[in-house]
């Protein structure tokens, strides 16, 4: 068998390769890597290739093409012959999507429709996608979030990744797709290799940065402390990139299995349904690492809701997934671990 991982060089992409590369359900699995590199990293790659030779897996390949080349799309695919594709390559940055919006268009929904046109056209009918929670949007919903609730995705980032889930619906109807989605907030953490972890360029997520105030005395900004939660900041839903990998890796087997009366398309949220505030965020961050965050209370920033945390009833009923790493204390220790390998290469 044969996986494409698109977007797997890239944070949570290289955490799904190696939960793959390390699982007895795919011994012997050729794993074929599509990135870029436009926020990816060849280091990461090497990574993964030498798991795949310590774990005695055939080589993981690495095809640097970009989604927005349908020819390269095409020899890929014919070189390779995917019977599943991860496909977690996107750009990802909310902030960015509102200033350049047709970017985000252009590289997400018009690469994913080429990703899926190169499936249909090499009858590879299988799609673990990536989505995300923010396809539900800012406003204040009952939580935990279900799936059933009403999506409004409040920034061309989410509105992006919703028009993909519409692309991939369509494509199950019209030509026989099966399709894996999950939805999550925050991915967090790294893996306890400690070889893998969050490098984003720039770098916009809550933890990376709280870890950077406090290893470099910097002063963190926190927008909000008024909110109506148990500490007056908001609270976000973070999940262990290791959980997301592991369900990555029941999107695949479910896909591989026969079940009778499967909706060709099925979406799952990955959440831990409780969530944790800024503050507990940076408690534990100063708990775990012994240093101090200089914190400055900021107003609030538009856009931003009190509380967001999605169900994983589905996930664990339909799929059995289970977050196991994600207390936050887990995360943090995983993802300073990370950071302070990443200081040390980069001295
Ligand atoms: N990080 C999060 O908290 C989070 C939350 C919800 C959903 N997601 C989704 O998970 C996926 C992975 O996110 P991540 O945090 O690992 O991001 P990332 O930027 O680390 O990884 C994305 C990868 O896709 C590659 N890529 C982007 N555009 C490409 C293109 N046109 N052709 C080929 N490769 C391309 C990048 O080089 C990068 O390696 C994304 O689809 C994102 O929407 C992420």
């Amino acid at each position: 068998m044969t996986i494409l991982i698109a977007g797997g060089a890239g944070y949570i992409g290289s955490h799904v390769v190696l939960a793959l590369l390390s699982s007895r359900n795919f011994r012997k699995t050729k794993f074929v890597i599509m990135d870029n590199l436009s926020m990816g990293h060849l280091e990461i790659v090497k990574v993964l290739q030498d798991c795949a030779v310590d774990l005695g897996q055939p080589e993981v390949v690495f095809e640097k093409a970009d989604l927005l080349d349908s020819a390269a799309l095409d020899l890929l695919f014919e070189r390779h012959k995917p019977d599943v594709v991860l496909h977690l390559a996107a750009k990802i940055s909310v902030a960015e999507s509102v200033t350049h919006p047709a970017l985000y268009f252009s590289n997400n929904v018009t690469g994913s429709q080429n990703l899926l046109l190169a499936m249909k056209n090499h009858d590879c009918k299988k799609i673990v996608f990536s989505s995300t929670a923010s396809v539900y949007g800012n406003i204040d919903q009952a939580m935990p979030i279900v799936e059933s609730q009403a999506l409004m995705p409040a920034n061309p980032y989410a509105e992006s990744k919703l028009n993909i889930e519409q692309e991939i619906e369509k494509a199950s109807v019209s030509w026989g797709l099966k399709a894996v989605i999950f939805r999550f907030f925050n991915a967090s953490g790294a893996s306890a290799r400690a070889d893998l972890g969050e490098w984003h360029e720039p770098e916009t997520h809550l933890i990376p940065l709280i870890l950077e105030s406090a290893i470099h005395g910097k002063t963190l900004h926190v927008y909000g402390s008024d909110y109506p939660t148990r500490d007056g900041t908001c609270i976000r839903d973070y999940i262990h990139v290791d959980d997301l990998a592991s369900a990555h890796e029941l999107g695949v087997i479910r896909l591989l299995k026969t079940v009778p009366d499967r909706p060709a398309t099925e979406i799952f949220n990955l959440g831990t349904e409780h969530g944790t505030s800024v503050l507990e965020v940076i408690h534990s961050v100063e708990k775990i690492c012994g240093l101090k965050v200089s914190v400055s209370s900021a107003a609030r920033r538009d856009g931003d809701t009190a509380v967001l945390v999605a169900s994983n009833a589905k996930a664990r009923e339909v799929l059995g997934w289970k977050p196991m790493l994600s207390d936050m204390d887990t995360i943090v220790k995983t993802a300073y671990d990370w950071q302070k390998t990443m200081n040390k290469s980069h001295q």
